[in-house]
């Protein structure tokens, strides 16, 4: 393909080089005159291992070049990677997204023919529609999808390894805006081994984010750990190597899916213990000391979910901290339970498991001791809960709450805690739904 790329930083120079040498007709540009003479000399504007090799070998090869002055009359695809750093609030500064857009626009509407598009810069989701789109759209006179293509192919390198990261990225992911571009970008990453995901804009952005809030919390988390380990004289590394040998609960999807607030009886207790002891030994661990802080928030806004109906007659399906089990110890549905109650809410309650440690099981004696006006909130079934209540919370995932789903028919308001809806449930009307993260 005939590819132009505009902004020749880290992202801009390795994307260049790297699809110049899988064979394309590539023309780096970017307002940085000295930036562009580099390139035109062989040379690498950035330290990066591998890249300034590349870069003359493509230069030799007469696949790569760069320019000022761009125009873009043969080209298929245009590449954004300008940067999009931090204002002093730590808002997004979107000037030279802005700006390039505007350039692109310009060039459009002399290229006489479909360009597609591509903005592989990080941006938070809205951005292509709110800002880069019409930017584009005001400057060439033309609409994004039909006159000129556009996508979303947010990056996921790392600095140092980038040129190695191109040729194996963890996954390809575009933000679909019209299915031509998306198509036409996945053939072009077709040969690199990694899974592609063709995603609404709005995910694709937010992979970005996800990521590298994740990778973020994961340093903060080993330091913190790594300080409370030096605090006890124990070796941190020793803990955390043997920490991320565990691929079944640590390192592995466990714990990671969107849902209701964590409980049960260890989590919470096991943090509130090692957050204690950091405070005794003047250990600053504000990540884990938030992590209760970030828990309790997540019960409110359950809590005004269910407020937000405006009914109030509540039915709540599954009271332990996940299905399966009986215990009810820091459940954060019996907590959300007793927020509902001691706001004057109509609250019952079915869970199997709990109905049946009433009766007999070893967690009877704590439901009666704890939680004995919960106990009597309690349904016998499903059935006469669900004559019982306007609103149904679903508190965990069993598999008989999928039935009740299916089953709905008669106007319930459903809050979903667990994630438990899916495509066969078509019969649920939007309006009576709502998910607690999605
Ligand atoms: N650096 C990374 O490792 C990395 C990894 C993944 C994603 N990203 C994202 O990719 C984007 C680019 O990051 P970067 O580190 O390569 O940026 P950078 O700041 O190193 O480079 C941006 C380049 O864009 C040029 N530029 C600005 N306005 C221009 C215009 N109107 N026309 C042509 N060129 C223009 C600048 O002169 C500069 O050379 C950012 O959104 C960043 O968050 C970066």
């Amino acid at each position: 393909m005939k590819i132009s790329i505009f902004g020749l930083g880290y992202v801009g120079c390795v994307s260049a080089a790297c699809l110049a040498e899988m064979g394309h007709d590539v023309i780096g540009v970017d307002i940085n005159a000295h930036k562009v003479r580099l390139i035109n000399e062989g040379l690498s504007p950035i330290v990066e291992e591998g890249l300034e090799e590349l870069i003359l070998a493509q230069r030799q090869a007469g696949r790569l070049r760069a320019t000022t002055a761009p125009d873009l009359s043969d080209r298929d695809l245009v590449f954004i990677c300008v940067g999009t750093p931090s204002n002093g609030n730590g808002s997004l500064h979107l000037d030279y997204v802005n700006r390039v857009c505007t350039d692109i626009g310009r060039l459009l509407r002399s290229a006489g023919h479909r360009i597609t598009v591509v903005l592989r810069s990080t941006v938070l989701p809205g951005v292509a529609e709110e800002m880069a789109i019409p930017a584009l759209e005001a400057a060439s006179g033309m609409h994004a999808g039909s006159d000129f293509g556009f996508a979303l192919n947010p990056e996921f390198l790392r600095e140092g390894s980038s040129v190695h990261d191109f040729y194996h990225p963890p996954k390809t992911v575009i933000g679909v805006f019209d299915q031509e571009s998306a198509d036409l970008l996945s053939a072009l990453y077709s040969s690199l081994p990694a899974p592609l995901f063709q995603l609404a804009p709005g995910e694709a952005s937010m992979i970005k984010y996800a990521d590298n809030a994740f990778h973020a919390v994961k340093v903060a988390f080993a330091n913190e750990i790594g300080r409370m380990c030096k605090n006890f004289q124990v070796d941190s590394r020793v803990v955390m190597n043997v920490f991320t040998q565990d691929t079944k609960l640590n390192i592995s999807p466990l714990y990671l899916k969107p849902g209701f607030a964590f409980g049960g009886s260890c989590l919470p207790k096991d943090l509130r213990a090692l957050t204690h002891r950091a405070r005794q030994d003047d250990v600053a661990i504000p990540m884990l000391n938030s992590a209760l802080e970030s828990n309790e928030e997540h019960l409110q806004h359950a809590l005004r979910l269910v407020k937000a109906c405006g009914r109030k007659r509540i039915g709540v399906l599954g009271l332990s901290f996940k299905h399966g089990t009986d215990d009810l110890r820091e459940s954060p549905v019996v907590a959300l339970v007793e927020e509902l109650v001691g706001k004057g809410y109509e609250v019952r309650i079915y869970d199997r498991n709990v109905s049946m440690a009433r009766l007999m099981g070893a967690n009877k004696e704590y439901i009666e001791r704890e939680v004995p006006h919960i106990a009597k909130l309690m349904c016998s079934s499903m059935e006469e809960l669900l004559a019982r209540s306007e609103v149904v919370v679903i508190g965990n995932n069993g598999q008989e709450h999928e039935r009740v789903l299916g089953d709905l028919r008669n106007g319930h308001k459903i809050i979903d805690l667990s994630g438990l809806k899916n495509g066969r449930h078509t019969h649920i009307k939007e309006v009576n739904y709502e998910g607690i993260c999605w």
